[in-house]
C-alpha cells in the first residue's frame, strides 16, 4: 500500500530510528526534511536521495525550530506528516539526581516536541489537515529505575500526545504517539543492563510507518514490551515497587558516575 503522504518532516534524523525513517520515506518517493544537530550526518543522508532536504537544527532552540518549519513549508508547500523523534537518554541512579541534567533531558524530550508542535499546529489548523506523530517510549508508562530524567520526560511526551489527540482531530489533524521498547541504536549502545526483546532500527522504522499508515494513535512495539509495561501500569504501588526493588533494579545495576 503506498504511503498517504507526499511530504514529511523527521526530527532526530541523523542516527538511529530517525535516520531509518528518512531512508524508508525517501525510498517510497516521499519528500522528507531531515533535521538534527549533526550537519555532517544530515548532509551524508541527503546525498543518498534528491527527496531528502537536510536542515541542521537544535530542537531546544524555539526560534530555530520555527525557522526550520517555515523553510520546509517554503520548499515543500506543506508538511503532510511530522515525526517528532529527537530524543536523549541519560542514565543516572536516583541517589545522584542532578537538576541540571533533568532540565537538559526535559529540554530535548518534552520542550523539543513543543517547539515543533507550535508552528506545525498553527499551519495545520489553518489548512485543516496534517498528521503529527510524537515519539515517546514505553518508559513513559511508569517510573523506571535509573530513568529519573528520561521516564518523566517521556511521561510528559505521552501526556502531550493524549491532549493533542483529544482536541486536534476536530481541526482535521491526525495525532499519533510512538512508544518503542528497546531498539538497537547509538542511544542504547551505552547500556550495560539486559535489554529484552531488542529490535533493529530499520525494523522499528517499518513498524512505525505501518502504524502511521493505518492512522493508529498508539504505536507500541514489540508486543512483549507493550504487555510488560501495560501490566506494570495496572499493578498497585506496593506490588510495583516490590518488583522494581527485587527484580528490575537488580538487573539495571547502578553505574559508577
Ligand atoms: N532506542 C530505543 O531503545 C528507544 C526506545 C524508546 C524510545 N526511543 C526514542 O526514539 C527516539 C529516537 O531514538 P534513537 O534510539 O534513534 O536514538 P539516537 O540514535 O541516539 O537518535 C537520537 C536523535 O535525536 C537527535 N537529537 C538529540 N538531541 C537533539 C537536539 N537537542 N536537537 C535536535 N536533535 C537532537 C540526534 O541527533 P544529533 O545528535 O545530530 O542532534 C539523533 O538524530 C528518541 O526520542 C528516543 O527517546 C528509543
Amino acid at each position: 500500500m503506498p504511503y498517504p503522504w507526499t511530504t514529511a518532516w523527521v526530527t532526530g534524523a541523523s542516527t538511529g530510528i530517525g535516520r531509518e525513517l528518512v531512508n524508508l520515506l525517501a525510498a517510497a518517493g516521499v519528500r522528507v526534511a531531515a533535521t538534527a544537530r549533526s550537519a555532517d550526518k544530515l548532509a551524508e543522508l541527503a546525498r543518498r536521495s534528491p527527496s531528502i532536504l537536510a536542515i541542521p537544527c537544535d530542537v531546544t532552540d524555539r526560534a530555530a525550530m520555527r525557522d526550520a518549519h517555515d523553510r520546509i513549508i517554503a520548499s515543500f508547500g506543506r508538511i503532510d506528516l511530522a515525526i517528532l523523534n529527537a530524543g536523549v537518554w541519560d542514565q543516572t541512579p536516583a541517589s545522584k539526581f542532578d537538576a541540571g541534567r533533568a532540565a537538559e533531558t526535559m529540554a530535548v524530550n518534552y520542550l523539543g516536541l513543543a517547539n515543533a508542535v507550535d508552528p506545525l499546529v498553527a499551519e495545520m489548523v489553518a489548512r485543516k489537515g496534517g498528521h503529527i506523530a510524537l515519539v515517546s517510549s514505553v518508559a513513559g508508562y511508569r517510573g523506571l529505575p535509573l530513568a529519573s530524567y528520561y521516564a518523566p520526560s517521556k511521561a510528559a511526551a505521552t501526556s502531550l500526545a493524549e491532549v493533542l489527540r483529544g482536541e486536534l482531530p476536530r481541526h482535521g489533524i491526525k495525532i499519533s504517539m510512538i512508544n518503542p521498547g528497546f531498539v538497537e541504536t547509538p542511544m542504547t549502545a551505552v547500556n550495560k543492563f539486559p535489554m529484552p526483546y531488542m529490535i533493529k532500527a530499520d525494523d522499528a522504522a517499518m513498524r512505525i510507518l505501518r502504524g502511521l499508515q493505518k492512522g493508529k494513535f498508539e504505536i507500541v512495539f514489540p508486543w512483549q514490551m507493550m504487555a510488560m509495561m501495560k501490566l506494570a501500569r495496572l499493578l498497585p504501588y506496593p506490588v510495583y515497587f516490590w518488583l522494581v526493588q527485587n527484580v528490575i533494579a537488580k538487573q539495571a545495576s547502578e553505574p559508577e558516575q
